[in-house]
């Protein structure tokens, strides 16, 4: 069997844990008995520097035939973000319509959470973020510029149909896990959406009474992922929250560099995209020592997306292994001293 990724490294350490990551895909592919066709696309901010634009006009069409995307990370410190985001990866969220983000947190053996007390096994959950609209939905404008009586609207738009679909799929979640979801709104304060949003919830609900819904307002929650992360099995929140409640998640589980991420298209047959939740991280590029394993763990769920989840598995297998072994190489984020190649390498003869 042979799948076609499309591999977009992006910006900054994006570009460099991707070029150490794509051996290891393929030593893990051939010893599961496929091959992974892989066509690199050289969008991002290097291209907007030259050529005044992040991907070609019919970049996102481009990506229609592949099975699968494997993204790096975009953003530029000499671009303004909202440009280099809104000019590639916003995109492609939105127009291939991977209305679902998954984000699992979990704390591995052999890895420090700088929660005091917590060791490996104990933080195991997942976020499922509404990834396509929401506070990300684009509508707004400005009015007035530079004048004393300017006005910039920033609205969050909720839909039955995106709000329903990344509801149901965490429910579909909680029913195959611990039996119990965490739904994060703001209700309190945004009597529109949210409150919409919480009426779906409980909607969506009445079909799956095997599991148990708590609700939380984000504030609340954020305190909760540092008091009793232990407590939580699925998490669903809108976009921006799930998104900060991800760099929480992603800490309390070690570092940024551990964190993976999936996109997922559940409606239509356009490909998922799978990427580390962290960003171009501009303060160690180019040093050779960014944390490879949130890409490697987002290559896992690539893999588990493609149907080929005994590969998925396997590489998780090596991480757990590897994180394990205190012996073993480890990045600066996580305590160590090695290299983004050193950790690739070592992960690759522990195939
Ligand atoms: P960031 O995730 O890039 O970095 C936050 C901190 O975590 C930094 O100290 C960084 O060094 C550390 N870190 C991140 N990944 C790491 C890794 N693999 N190994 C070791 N340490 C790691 O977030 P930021 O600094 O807020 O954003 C930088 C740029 O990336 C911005 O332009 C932002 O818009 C963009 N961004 C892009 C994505 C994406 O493409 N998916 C995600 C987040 C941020
Ligand atoms: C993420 C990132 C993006 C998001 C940014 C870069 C637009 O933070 O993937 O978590 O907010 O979705
Ligand atoms: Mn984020």
């Amino acid at each position: 069997m042979i799948y076609t990724v499309a591999l977009i490294p992006g910006d900054g350490i994006g570009t460099e844990v991707v070029a150490a990551v794509k051996p290891l895909l393929d030593d893990t592919a051939e010893r599961a008995g496929f091959e992974i066709d892989y066509t690199e696309f050289d969008w991002g901010s290097n291209r907007y520097l030259q050529e005044g634009s992040m991907m070609p006009d019919d970049g996102v069409d481009q990506l229609r035939k592949f099975d699968a995307i494997l993204l790096g990370a975009v953003g530029h410190p000499d671009i303004p973000d909202h440009v280099t985001l809104r000019g590639l990866m916003l995109p492609i969220r939105k127009e291939l319509n991977q209305q679902i983000c998954k984000r699992p947190t979990v704390l591995r053996e052999g890895v420090q959470s700088p929660l005091r007390g917590y060791e490996g096994g104990d933080i195991d959950f997942v976020v499922y973020r509404e990834n396509t609209e929401g506070e990300y939905a684009d509508v707004g404008g400005r009015e007035h510029r530079g004048f004393e009586h300017e006005v910039a609207v920033q609205s969050a738009v909720f839909t039955r149909k995106g709000t329903e679909t990344v509801v149901r799929e965490a429910f579909e979640a909680a029913a195959e896990r611990d039996g119990k979801l965490t739904n994060v709104t703001k209700s309190n304060a945004q009597a529109y959406g949210m409150v919409f949003w919480d009426e779906v919830v409980e909607e969506v609900g009445q079909e799956y009474p095997e599991v148990t819904v708590e609700r939380l307002l984000v504030d609340a929650a954020a305190m909760d992922f540092v008091r009793r992360p232990e407590a939580f099995d699925v998490v669903v929140a809108s976009n921006l929250f799930g998104d900060i409640l991800t760099d929480l998640g992603a800490i309390i589980s070690g570092s940024m560099g551990l964190a993976p991420s999936a996109n997922l298209c559940v409606e239509g047959d356009a490909p998922s995209m799978f990427e580390p939740v962290h960003g171009s991280a501009p303060d160690i590029q180019g040093q050779g020592i960014a944390n490879p394993l949130a890409t490697v763990l987002s290559g896992a769920m690539l893999f588990d997306d493609l149907g080929e989840v005994a590969a998925g598995d396997r590489l998780r297998e090596v991480v757990d292994e590897q994180l394990a072994d205190a012996s073993a190489p480890r990045t600066p984020d996580i305590g160590g001293d090695a290299s983004t190649d050193d950790v690739v390498m070592d992960l690759r003869a522990r195939l």
